[in-house]
């Protein structure tokens, strides 16, 4: 099989550490520091993070690794990858995975919004007044904060816009300056603050019951709906099953080792996301707050955290900002797979694919934030549910495990082995030992796992 070698042609990652750093940048957003904790309180905690857990080692890894072995190898786009490798009625994976990038991007660029918001009320003190009120009180007035963000005609709207923006103007500076140097400096520093965040989690009087809400399982919380989130959440969080992976992939060096940056990454992911979780529900049970209440989860127990530290509105600030760059290094990840995609055809200019994407998202994204309108809801196909549910839901649990399943599929079964050997291996240099594990991991227990979650989701295996 011939591979061109288009290398020279494309700009990408300087060093090894600059790879796990944008992978990890990918990785790490509002995945952790909302969706995790949302999700937890919703699906029971430990018994669903074990679950989790268990699918981001099981599917997570081996789906990333396989996407940076097709991206380094074609050091292409994530849908043309497929006919570099002689493939090419295989770019429906990338199809699907930029299809789970859009509809990603569509909801999390209000959740995005809605971090903007919280840095402006940080920085204007707007929570200032929380510190001094009895615990119902407080509780009470920073959930009427919430829902004023959220549900504005305008105001949402105008963040989200805001959001897009920055993340076009970071992508018009190009992969190396933007991405690279943005998630080398700041990626250290989110994971010192949240640990400083869970820290002063672990002083508050319901850390006892959070401790045990988050690591002791209670197995009968396990059902198929239970287990088909984790599964999403796994993929979501590692942006595995979405071609982003494969772009990122594709500006990878020759001597960066595949296998142990999937691990890496990986496991600072869960770091970071347990983190959010030691930071965020010992306050929810200090102040009684329902652990099921949803995407206002965070926004609702953080400024309840920092109104009781010295210097809390400095921190919150530090907090919310960090948040919102997080948001929007992974929501560059996003962006990224799709605009190296139109661009790649040199029909449009990178930029024109830049301003093309961001306003699809944009006017697709409007659709996330009418809460209350009549817009709000999807009913196509018999669905009752949100816009926004739909495409969070459709995204994690269903475009990104399948597009899972093809990517490990392609590297195990169609792609030459010694092609998939000398990516894991580096020309036999490394992983020597790995790779025969590997290759029977991708080849079979990755994509029946995946299967099997579905066809027990669907109810068709109990
Ligand atoms: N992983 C990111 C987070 O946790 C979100 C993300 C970025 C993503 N790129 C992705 C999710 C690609 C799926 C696919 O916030």
């Amino acid at each position: 099989m011939k591979i061109k070698n288009v290398v020279s042609e494309r700009e990408g990652f300087s060093t090894k550490v600059a790879s796990y750093f944008s992978s990890l940048s990918s990785a790490v957003g509002l995945g952790n520091i909302w969706m995790f904790p949302v999700l937890t309180g919703l699906f029971g905690g430990a018994s669903f993070i074990f679950c989790y857990i268990f699918f981001a080692l099981l599917t997570g890894i081996p789906v990333m690794v396989s996407e940076y072995v097709i991206g380094r190898r074609t050091r292409t786009n994530a849908i043309d990858a497929f006919g570099v490798l002689g493939k090419p009625y295989m770019k429906i994976t990338g199809v699907l995975g930029l299809m789970g990038c859009l509809f990603i991007l569509f909801f999390y660029s209000s959740v995005a919004g809605w971090v903007y918001s919280y840095i402006g009320k940080a920085i204007t003190g707007e929570f200032k007044g929380i510190s001094n009120m009895p615990l119902d009180q407080a509780n009470t007035v920073s959930q009427e904060i919430f829902n004023n963000v959220i549900n504005g005609l305008m105001g949402p709207f105008l963040l989200q816009l805001l959001v897009i923006t920055v993340v076009a103007i970071v992508l018009i500076l190009g992969v190396k300056r933007g991405i690279e140097r943005l998630s080398k400096t700041l990626m250290p520093v989110l994971f010192l603050l949240l640990l400083i965040c869970a820290i002063k989690g672990l002083t508050q009087p319901g850390a006892a019951e959070a401790l045990k809400f988050l690591f002791v399982p209670d197995i009968s919380k396990l059902n198929s709906t239970t287990i088909l989130t984790a599964m999403g959440l796994a993929f979501f969080k590692l942006s595995a099953g979405s071609g982003t992976q494969t772009t990122y992939g594709s500006y990878f060096t020759g001597s960066t080792n595949l296998v142990s940056n999937a691990i890496q990454v990986c496991i600072s992911d869960i770091v970071v996301s347990i983190l959010a979780g030691i930071a965020i529900f010992p306050v929810v049970f200090t102040f009684h707050l329902n652990p099921e209440s949803g995407p206002g989860l965070l926004f609702n127990t953080i400024p309840l955290l920092f109104s009781k530290i010295p210097m809390g509105g400095l921190f919150m600030t530090l907090f919310f900002v960090l948040t919102g760059i997080a948001a929007t290094m992974a929501m560059l990840s996003l962006v990224e797979p799709v605009v190296a995609f139109l661009s790649s055809k040199k029909l449009l200019s990178r930029n024109t694919a830049i301003l093309i994407t961001s306003s699809l998202i944009a006017v697709v994204g409007f659709l996330t934030m009418h809460q209350g309108s009549y817009v709000n809801t999807i009913q196509l196909f018999g669905l009752n549910m949100s816009f926004f549910d739909f495409f969070n839901n459709g995204s994690s649990n269903y475009l990104l495990p399948i597009a899972g399943i093809l990517f490990s599929v392609t590297t195990g079964w169609m792609m030459d082995s010694t092609i998939f050997h000398d990516e894991i291996t580096n020309n036999g240099t490394t992983n020597k030992k790995v790779y025969p594990i590997l290759r029977i991991v991708i080849r079979y227990l990755t994509p029946i796992l995946i299967l099997v979650v579905f066809l027990n989701a669907i109810g068709i295996l109990k």
